[in-house]
């Protein structure tokens, strides 16, 4: 069954954006530093190389190599993507074609939008729950991995006991107040494993596995 991922890059102080976050400040105030290390090398990204030549409009991602290594391992073992309705609209949709290109993409929402941007993406409006979007996702993403996005779906699955694992990038700013990852999570720790910590130019790439050793 697909594993189901929470890959985010947060500041040290465990924000994934910064305070005032919205459509025309997408990470909110100071919170572009958190994905400054997708573009702070020369190694670009086979999959998006790939969208690009496509035509599709995607993020001229250079990484370090370092860091490239670690986006491409998960990009080429992703299968589906859950995001919640406020990245989703942030976003503004990615243009129609998903954060990862070829990934279909389930959106946590109350309300599913009236109009989708044409794009190369298969998007679905999930209204019923997490537990839904989760289920539609493992089962569209065959071996590969149900990223999250924002921090919602990562807190109520934590919560729900249906993540998997945890990649952090963390990148070396405090930003004080905005959206934390870790919020809302209920009174009992959550066991972790380290998988592993790669030291990276500008970013600290941290994974593992939720849940008590097996
Ligand atoms: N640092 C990073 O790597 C990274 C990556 C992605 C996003 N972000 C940032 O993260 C922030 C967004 O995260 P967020 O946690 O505030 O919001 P979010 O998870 O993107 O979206 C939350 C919204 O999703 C909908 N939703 C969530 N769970 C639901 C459920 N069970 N049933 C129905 N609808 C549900 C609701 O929208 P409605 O009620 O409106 O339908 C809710 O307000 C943005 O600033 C974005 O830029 C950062």
């Amino acid at each position: 069954m697909a594993k189901v991922i929470v890959d985010l890059s947060v500041s040290l102080d465990g924000f994934v954006a910064g305070a005032g976050d919205g459509p025309a400040n997408p990470l909110g105030d100071g919170g572009e530093a958190l994905f400054a290390w997708y573009f702070d090398g020369e190694t670009p990204i086979r999959a998006y190389e790939e969208a690009a030549a496509r035509g599709v409009p995607v993020p001229p991602f250079r990484l370090s190599a370092v860091s490239a290594e670690v986006f491409s391992q998960l990009v080429e073992t992703g299968g589906a993507v859950v995001t919640g309705r406020r990245t989703y609209d942030i976003a503004n949709a990615w243009g129609g074609n998903g954060p990862v290109p070829g990934l279909p993409v389930f959106v946590l929402t109350h309300e599913a939008p009236a109009t989708v941007p044409a794009g190369e993406s298969r998007y679905t409006f999930v209204t019923d729950g997490i537990e839904s979007a989760i289920a539609q996702a493992r089962s569209a993403a065959g071996d590969g991995y149900v990223s999250l996005m924002g921090a919602a779906a990562a807190q109520q699955c934590l919560r729900l006991g249906l993540l998997d694992e945890i990649q952090l990038h963390v990148v070396p700013v405090l930003l004080g107040s905005g959206v934390r990852l870790f919020d809302h999570l209920g009174p009992a720790p959550v066991p972790l494993r380290k998988l592993r910590a790669v030291d990276a130019p500008g970013v600290t790439h941290l994974r593992y596995a939720v849940g008590p050793l097996g």
